[in-house]
This record gives structure tokens, sequence and C-alpha cells, in this order.
């Protein structure tokens, strides 16, 4: 039987008009432009305008990640969203539509910030196993709109975007391996809560520091298993693209693994924390040639966080 794999084809991204920089902050909240950038290594971010859906967002990224827009080859749809439209229908479904892929069929992926490389790994045994042959995998988020901007401890951390790839069936890999894990120990550290009525998607709260010093463990220990299952080393690696959730953190991990920090890709500077949509931006705009050794890695609430590896 003929072996399968899965490789990214192409990818692309859209983020919202508007740009709120650190300083604009700073005039509504008790917050200043040298905090958060030493502290997160944010500078702005791109909020969402009122005719801006995450199905609008991320239908955009798709049609940017598809050769000439064309998507009826498509034939399966995965979003990743932590802020979906509705809670239902599954907002893929609505991206579908709009993209005219009517081969497809879509469904939406909830593992937070995580969301992307849980959504990548399913797409790509999807197509290990011959069910699909390509695959549009999309992060799309509306932080903004579940953020409280009376509090400073979060708010200032989040931004609006969206990224998409398309992971095409092919002869050789592509991705070599993914790993997923979760610890929901862990649930009550980063949530969205839903007491107070005026927020119509509850608002995130969270324990920073034990969100901060997970996110280093977890994503080190899940790249380097995820290396070893290869018989790769941390020197192999060209491009390592975390999920953008704090300068720091990516800083740390990059450090903890011996890895130059030249090769850890920072999108957050210009982004903020776009949830699942970080790691599918950065890819866009990160000038990756064939052949090299590109690591995704990522955590978030639940806890959940996972890696891949591939060979653009
Ligand atoms: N501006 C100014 N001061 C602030 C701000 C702000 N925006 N936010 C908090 N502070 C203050 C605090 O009130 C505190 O003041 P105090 O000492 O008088 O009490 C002080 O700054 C230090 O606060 P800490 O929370 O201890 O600051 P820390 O260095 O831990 O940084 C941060 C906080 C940036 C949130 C960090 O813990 C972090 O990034 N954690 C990871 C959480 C995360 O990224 N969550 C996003 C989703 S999860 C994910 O994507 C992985």
């Amino acid at each position: 039987m003929a072996q399968f794999y899965s490789s990214i084809a192409s990818c692309g991204m859209f983020v919202p008009q508007r740009v709120i920089t650190n300083d604009e902050l700073s005039n509504t909240l008790d917050t200043n432009d040298e905090w958060i950038r030493t502290r997160t290594g944010i500078c702005a971010r791109h909020i969402a305008g009122p005719g801006d859906s995450v199905a609008s967002l991320g239908t955009e990224a798709a049609r940017r990640a598809l050769p000439s827009g064309d998507a009826s080859n498509v034939d399966m749809i995965i979003l990743a969203t932590t802020s979906p439209d509705h809670f239902m229908p599954a907002t893929a479904t609505q991206i579908q539509s709009n993209l005219g892929a009517t081969c497809a069929f879509a469904f939406d992926v909830q593992a937070v910030c995580s969301g992307f490389v849980y959504a990548l790994a399913i797409a790509d045994k999807f197509i290990k196993t011959g069910d699909a042959s390509e695959v549009l995998v999309i992060g799309s988020e509306i932080m903004s709109r579940m953020v409280d901007w009376n509090d400073r401890s979060t708010c200032v951390l989040f931004g609006d975007g969206a990224g998409a790839v398309l992971l095409r069936r092919s002869t050789s890999p592509g991705i070599l391996a993914t790993n997923l894990y979760s610890d929901g120990r862990g649930y009550n550290m980063l949530y969205s809560d839903n007491s107070d009525p005026t927020f119509a998607r509850g608002k995130v709260m969270m324990n920073g520091r034990a969100v901060y010093s997970m996110a280093i463990d977890c994503m080190e220990s899940s790249v380097r298993s995820a290396l070893t299952q290869n018989n790769l080393n941390v020197s192999d690696i060209d491009w390592f693209v975390a999920h953008q959730a704090n300068k720091r953190i990516i800083d740390s991990v990059a450090a903890h693994l011996g890895l130059p920090s030249e090769k850890a890709v920072i999108t957050i500077d210009s982004f903020a924390n776009t949830s699942a949509a970080t790691i599918p931006i950065s890819l866009s705009l990160t000038n990756i040639k064939r052949g090299d050794l590109v690591v995704l890695s990522s955590m978030g609430a639940g806890f959940t966080w996972g890696t891949a590896v591939l060979r653009w």
C-alpha cells in the first residue's frame, strides 16, 4: 500500500486594520509601553472592528493560503479557535461556505492557544490514512471580545487575527512527528469566567505566573520528545515557531533547548497573543526555505500543549 505523507504547500495570514499601540492603551489603563514591552515583548496589536468576525478573518487568511484562492480541491477544513462566532454551528462551516469549498467537510477544534498544533496533527492523520488530500488548517481569533479592557493584567496581552496553511498529500514528509498533551489539573489556571452577564463570551482570567512557568516546561519537553522520535537534535532545527504568548517564554524555551535565539521566530511584537492564530501568522511571515527543519510548539489553557516537527 502506498505510504502517504503531508506537507505544508502554502500559507497566508490576515489581520484587521486597526492597530492599538501600548501608548494608546496607557491613555485608558494604568499601564505603560515600557512595562508591556519589557515583560512581554508586545509593542502593538491588531483589533477587530464591528464588521469583523472569526469567520471573515479566517476566510481571508485561507484565501491567501490557497493558490489563486481556489478551494475546489480542498476536502477538509479545520478551524482552531477559542473565540468561535457562535456556540453552534462550527465557525469552520461558515468559512467553508465563504470559500465555496463544496467538496470539503469542516469542523472547529478547541484547544485554546494549542489549537493550531492540535488541528495540524489531526489533519496530518487524515492525510496519512488516505482519507484527505488537501486540508486547510486555520487559526482565527477575536480575543479582544473575550478580555476585560479594564483589567491591565490580561487585556494588554491579546490581539486579533488569522493564519492558515494548506496541507497537501505528498510522497515524502512533510510532517515528521506530532505530539499532543493535556493536563486538566490546570483547568482553573487560565479560563473564561462566565459569571459576569456583561461579558457574553466570558472574560479571560489567569494565573499568569503559573501559566508562564508551565509553558516553558511543557514546550521544552514536547520539543525534545518530538525530536527524539525522529533521531533529530536541537542543532538540526532551522526555525523554531513557538506560540507567541510572551517573548520571554520563547527566549527561555530556546535557551533551555540550547537553540540560538535567531532561530526562534518572534512576531508577538506586532500582533500580541492571537491564541490559535499565532503560529500560522508567524509561518506566513517567516522566510522559510524548502528543506528547512521547522519545529512548531505551543502551550495554552487546559492546560494543552504539543509540538510538530516538519521538513518544509
Ligand atoms: N501594566 C503595568 N503593570 C502591570 C500590568 C500592566 N499591564 N499588569 C500587571 N502589572 C503589575 C502587577 O499588578 C504587579 O504589581 P504589584 O507588584 O504592585 O502587585 C506587577 O506588575 C508584577 O505583576 P506580575 O503578574 O508578577 O508580572 P509578571 O512578570 O509575572 O508578568 C505576565 C505578567 C506578563 C502576565 C506573565 O506572567 C505572563 O506572560 N504569563 C503568561 C500568561 C500568558 O501568556 N497568558 C496568555 C494566554 S496563555 C498562553 O498563551 C500560553
